[in-house]
């Protein structure tokens, strides 16, 4: 008999490359070196070759066992992986589950883009300042001298560092949002539309309703004929989508150096008795705000209002003191 072992060589290769699976590459396993497969058929068909023949058969055979061997190995190993990272892990459903913790965003954080969410419904687009801020963007600007009687209600933190545009001039923790409509108002011309929410400081004494650092809502719309009727009904369009259409509010005139004529709004709420609660300050922008920041004079007018949000968060959710938000107690955030 005469073995050709280039094409069986060639065969098995083939065959073991292809096996797309391990029962197929077992099945070519059988196929080669089984108990009844080719291999075992060489070795029978020894009684039947020429004794000079033999040697030559037995190293071929013995050759294509190890190749055989090798190749069927190597398959085997990629198989292997391949079918083990297909079966699904082994997992028992009936253990209780680990439920992972998922935090959620601090209550004024939530209100704050609700707020945000509000007026850019009404057209409005959201920016921020920094809260490090120069006596001049914090008072001058805002038409707020520095012997000023009405500056004492905004004296604020002041840092060591020196106003790097006025070296007689320390920095300062803003102590209002309003600053921010200086940054606006010196970077875009009008028309402009713009909240500007974040945190502000001023040195109270910490009680129910009052904390040394706090967050503001800022608005500033400014543009060639804005009356104060676009103030009343803005303000008044804002209290209803956020508190509800049933909201009772009112104006009552007030006084800010940067805002002519001003007002304040108040809120209806009850808890027991009903009571009048002040959430904003507000009014048409004064002339000396558009001079400080270089517009040209009498070319626009404008409207501001500046809220407080602890006020809004705690008139909304029925919180009666101020601290909680800042106490981080677990027990109250998760309640929102
Ligand atoms: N900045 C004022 C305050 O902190 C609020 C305000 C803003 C009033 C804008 C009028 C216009 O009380």
């Amino acid at each position: 008999m005469n073995w050709n072992f280039t094409e069986i060589r060639a065969n098995a290769r083939t065959e073991i490359l292809g096996a797309s699976d391990l029962k197929e590459l077992e099945a070519v396993r059988i196929k080669y070196l089984g108990s009844k497969g080719l291999l075992k058929e060489v070795y029978a068909s020894f009684a039947t070759i020429a004794p000079e023949q033999k040697a030559a058969v037995g190293k071929d055979a013995n050759d294509f066992k190890v190749e055989f061997t090798e190749a069927f190995d190597r398959k085997r190993k990629e198989l292997e992986e391949k079918e083990s990272s297909l079966k699904a892990p082994e997992v028992d459903v009936t253990l209780p589950g680990v439920a992972p913790f998922i935090g959620r965003p601090h209550l004024l954080t939530q209100v704050i883009d609700e707020i945000c969410r509000t007026f850019e419904g009404l057209g409005f687009a959201v920016h921020e300042g920094p809260e490090i801020e120069t006596e001049f963007n914090n008072f001058s600007a805002l038409n707020i001298p520095v012997d000023h009687p009405s500056r004492d209600a905004f004296d604020t933190f002041y840092l060591k560092a020196k106003d790097p545009d006025n070296k007689e001039r320390n920095l300062l923790l803003r102590s209002h949002t309003s600053p921010g409509q200086i940054r606006i108002m010196q970077r875009f011309k009008p028309p402009l539309a713009v909240v500007i929410p974040g945190k502000v400081y001023r040195p109270d004494a910490v009680d129910a309703s009052h904390s040394f650092m706090f967050h503001q809502i800022e608005g500033l719309l400014v543009d060639k004929r804005v009356r104060f009727s676009d103030l009343k009904g803005l303000l008044t369009e804002f209290c209803k989508r956020f508190f509800g259409e049933d909201i009772d509010m009112r104006f009552r005139p007030h006084f800010f150096p940067f805002t002519e004529p001003s007002a304040e709004v108040d809120i209806r709420w009850e808890h027991g008795r009903k009571e009048w609660l002040e959430i904003l300050g507000c009014g048409m922008v004064h002339p000396k705000v558009f001079e400080a920041v270089g517009y040209p004079k009498g070319a626009y007018t404008g409207l501001a209002f500046g809220m407080g949000i602890e006020r809004i968060a705690m008139l909304k959710y029925g919180i009666r003191d101020i601290r909680t938000f800042f106490e981080n107690d677990v027990r109250f955030l998760e309640q929102f």
